[in-house]
């Protein structure tokens, strides 16, 4: 297997469909990750992730629910805003969260749009795969490229019962293939694949000719995503399907209790931070 580097894998103008199915083609993976503020966005746009998602995960990282649903419509294009204006190169994906989708195709359109107008998002995500094709079909239509989301889909904690691995046993395995070949069938420009067995995700990686993204979904698949706090350490738990790339939660709290210590005890400011 060959090495890309991260210059080289970014020394491409602005990420669009096309160079998504590109790397598809030429088999070389790409990269996924969240964002949800200008900052952040700046350095992961720096740093070549070829696309951020505004993702509902929001609801849980930056907003503090146990869940997705909360999440509004505003909420998304108001972080998609402010996403967009940090970045030069990444596609900008915005989440459709709980509610903008789910009430009919008509009013999936509406909400797209306003993701697109008013966030500025290139695409959008939804989940779902049979039960969405017709939504996306829409959507699709009205000239807004959709990007699926099958196997464990947060939204369905309720019916799932809780956050499982999906695809497990011949019938589990044949419900996600089934919904990836539908999400595919229905125009979307790619589906992410989430937590099922790494060769499931193989599987489908091989029958479809749009790029699969995986989050604990194994390493065949086309692309890779990640909520950017777990990849940063800034979570308590750390998933199976994670790996984290940093520890900036400890480290922000060593720099707090270190400021603390400081103020307490008159050392900041010190002479280089006062003026004269
Ligand atoms: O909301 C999100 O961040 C997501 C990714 C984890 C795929 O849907």
């Amino acid at each position: 297997m060959s090495t890309v580097t991260t210059a080289s894998a970014s020394r491409e103008h602005r990420i669009t469909l096309r160079s998504l199915a590109n790397r598809k083609r030429k088999a070389i993976p790409f990269s996924v990750l969240t964002a949800y503020d200008f900052t952040f966005a700046r350095i992961f746009d720096e740093a070549g992730i070829d696309v951020l998602l505004v993702g509902d995960s929001l609801g849980n990282v930056v907003q503090g629910h146990d869940t997705t649903l909360p999440v509004t419509l505003d909420d998304v294009v108001y972080h998609t805003r402010l996403v967009v204006r940090g970045v030069r190169r990444a596609m900008v994906v915005a989440d459709m969260p709980f509610g903008s989708y789910q009430v009919g195709p008509e009013d999936a359109v509406r909400s797209a749009i306003r993701l697109v107008k008013e966030g500025g998002a290139q695409a959008v995500k939804l989940e779902g795969g049979a039960i969405v094709a017709d939504t996306i079909r829409r959507i699709v239509a009205a000239q807004i490229p959709v990007m699926g989301h099958v196997g464990l889909t947060p939204q369905s904690i309720h019916p799932m019962g809780g956050y499982r691995v999906q695809g497990r046993g011949e019938e589990g395995r044949a419900q996600v293939r089934e919904d990836a070949l539908a999400v595919e069938a229905a125009g979307a420009f790619a589906v992410v694949l989430e937590g099922i067995p790494q060769d499931l995700g193989r599987e489908i990686t091989e029958r479809l000719a749009i790029p699969t993204i995986g989050i604990g979904a194994g390493v065949h698949c086309d692309a890779q995503v990640l909520v950017m706090h777990d990849l940063l350490g800034l979570n308590d738990t750390t998933p199976t399907f994670v790996k984290q790339y940093a520890s900036l939660g400890a480290e922000a709290s060593k720099a707090a209790r270190a400021y603390v210590d400081e103020v307490v005890n008159r050392k900041f400011p010190a002479e280089a931070h006062v003026y004269r």
